[in-house]
């Protein structure tokens, strides 16, 4: 309905807003608003007194529709369908919560800031899945049936064989795949995978069986160790907002030959003292990308090499913000998410 008094209007206006966020919808008949259109009416013209008072009825009759139109269950209730978004029974439009009921949670947070700093280093996104094969899982990752390091991953598996993946290199072959296209014109392979990964773990302040993990793949023609340590560095600088020096040593995994493991000079904030123990983090899992991995995706290992790591969001997140326990973060605990928003 449109008010031909602007006082009015811009009341019918002012009144809708805060009727819509009411939880108890007869409160709006209390608005001090409202009653003070009543107190209006001495100022106006006594010529055009009736005609405001008119509108002000008007506005007041529609207000009372609104309330009881919240409040209308229809007569010939069909039977609960528990499977619907909202109750189909309400007549009224179904309305969605309030935004500033919710928050956005600290991990997708992180995520979208660590997915920022690569967008802008040149890499895409990939989202990985929930549920995976064997062949993405372990053999497009060089780990043949049987091989003993298929057991370092506890993965969760059903009895017809599907996984729920234990790490995000289950997404190395579809990334490979997808953008082999872009070596032919010249361009790298760049993606990052963050997404959720299952294992089958004893929980404790360190532990979650779920987890999130962000993976890294890089392709091209000349790609080095040097290039791989230089990414990483420049990544965790970025991200805990101070030049730290990274180091390297051996590690093993089917995927990559040589493996590493990356670690960062420990930030300032997160230093007890100065003795050597304390000086390094070890932060995740590396390498260049095994030759068999390339050629199960289509890529000639002699025309191009490349470098791809994993590393566990949580625990950077636990690092920079001084979270003591990674199960904070499932809880549901508000005291503990509120702190972040
Ligand atoms: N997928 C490994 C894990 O979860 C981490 C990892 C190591 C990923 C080396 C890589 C890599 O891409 O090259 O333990």
């Amino acid at each position: 309905m449109i008010y031909k008094y602007s006082q009015i209007e811009s009341a019918h206006k002012n009144l809708k807003a805060r009727f819509e966020s009411l939880e108890d919808k007869k409160q709006i008949f209390k608005d001090k608003q409202l009653k003070e259109l009543f107190g209006e009416i001495r100022n106006i013209n006594p010529d055009e007194r009736s005609g405001f008072g008119a509108e002000i009825n008007k506005l007041k009759n529609e207000i009372q529709k609104w309330v009881e139109d919240s409040q209308v269950y229809s007569d010939n209730r069909g039977p609960i369908d528990v499977t619907a978004p909202f109750d189909t029974n309400v007549t009224t439009k179904p309305k969605l919560f309030r935004a500033n009921s919710g928050g956005i949670h600290p991990l997708t947070a992180e995520i979208n800031y660590i997915l920022d700093i690569f967008y802008r280093m040149g890499f895409n996104a990939l989202e990985s899945r929930q549920i995976d094969d064997d062949f993405h899982m372990f053999e497009s990752l060089n780990f043949p049936e049987g091989h003993p390091a298929r057991d370092d991953y506890d993965t969760f598996m059903t009895t017809e064989g599907f996984i729920a993946p234990a790490h995000t290199s289950t997404m190395q072959n579809r990334a490979l795949v997808k953008y082999k296209d872009n070596l032919e014109k010249g361009e790298p392979i760049a993606v990052v995978v963050p997404d959720r990964v299952f294992r089958n773990e004893d929980l404790d302040a360190t532990h979650e069986h779920t987890f999130y993990q962000v993976e890294g793949i890089y392709v091209n023609k000349g790609v080095n160790v040097g290039n791989l340590i230089a990414v990483l560095r420049e990544f965790m600088s970025e991200y805990f907002g101070q030049e730290l020096k990274a180091k390297i040593q051996p590690f093993y995994f089917p995927f990559t030959e040589p493996s590493f493991e990356f670690a960062i000079e420990r930030p300032d904030v997160l230093r007890k003292d100065d003795s050597e123990d304390q000086k390094w983090l070890e932060l995740l899992g590396c390498g260049m990308i095994h030759p068999n991995v390339l050629k199960m995706a289509g890529i000639d290992p002699v025309k191009y090499t490349g470098f791809a790591w994993g590393n566990g969001i949580e625990r950077m997140v636990m690092m920079k913000y001084g979270v003591e326990d990674v199960r904070h973060f499932e809880s549901a605990n508000l005291k503990f998410l509120r702190q972040f928003s």
